[in-house]
């Protein structure tokens, strides 16, 4: 049971986006050492979603860790004629629970629609893979007060119609406040956290009620435990400071004594 009261299990993902070799595989197993040794009880679950071409490997060493893997993006398609993408089915064969789609980079440097997140959403659902859906305002548009219509628009387009609490997390990324050190309020991401409640309970029910809402955008050791103790945030997805095992282990840690 989280600080808010309800039955969640929080989740901290790292995404380590376009980094990451061979070598850094150190850092994943310093964080699966924490987890077994030191964080053995930590409520929350932890991920990481490093560059597709790591999955595998992390996998076979990380064996059965306590350590979740996941992709940053999939194709909509299983298979087929789709130079340089990957399917779902893939990244779930490569080790993989779940996949991260529709994230603002995604969006910003493929051009993603929010119809293209819900295709690639049912695809990750199709898999077998849990759905990280992504969404988010930008700057200008938190500055003409559009905030919650922009994300609950993105919402509803973006989260497949038979999302559940177990195969879907949605995650609200503020764009202006990734990679910028910057980050909404406690207030403001209390207030976006609960209409994103609002609208995944009036559109899932009982599955929205119980639904992971990640808070992502400048997660730092330094700043986590209060943006994990606002309501209705059920963990972190977190971007650069996930990089370094042992930032991200403190982030992990604003769950310790929760
Ligand atoms: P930063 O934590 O680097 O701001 O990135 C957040 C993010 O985009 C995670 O998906």
């Amino acid at each position: 049971m989280g600080k808010t009261g309800r039955e969640i299990r929080p989740l901290v993902a790292g995404n380590w986006k376009m980094n990451g070799l061979k070598a850094s595989l150190g850092e994943a197993m310093a964080v699966r050492d924490a987890l077994q040794g030191p964080l053995a009880s930590l409520p929350a679950e932890v991920m990481i979603a490093p560059p597709a071409t790591l999955i595998a490997g992390f996998a076979a060493e990380l064996g059965s860790s306590p350590v979740l893997l996941a992709g940053q993006d999939c194709h909509p398609k299983p298979s087929g004629a789709h130079t340089g993408d990957i399917a779902a089915e893939m990244l779930k064969d490569a080790g993989a629970s779940a996949v991260i789609v529709g994230h603002s980079e995604r969006r910003t440097d493929h051009g993603e629609t929010s119809a293209d997140v819900r295709a690639k959403a049912e695809a990750a659902h199709r898999a077998g893979l849990v759905a990280i859906v992504c969404i988010g305002e930008t700057h200008a548009e938190r500055l003409a007060g559009s905030t919650l219509a922009v994300v609950c628009g993105q919402l509803e387009e973006s989260m497949p119609e038979l999302s559940t609490a177990a195969n879907t997390v949605v995650a609200y990324e503020p764009v202006w406040a990734i990679g910028t050190g910057l980050t909404p309020s406690p207030d403001d991401v209390k207030d976006v956290h609960g209409a994103i409640r609002a609208r995944l309970v009036a559109q899932l029910g009982v599955e929205g009620e119980a639904m992971r809402i990640l808070y992502g955008g400048s997660v730092k050791p330094d700043n986590a435990a209060t943006l994990m103790a606002v309501e209705n945030v059920d963990g972190a997805l977190v971007g650069g400071a996930s990089l370094k095992a042992s930032d991200f282990l403190a982030i992990v840690r604003a769950y310790e004594n929760v």
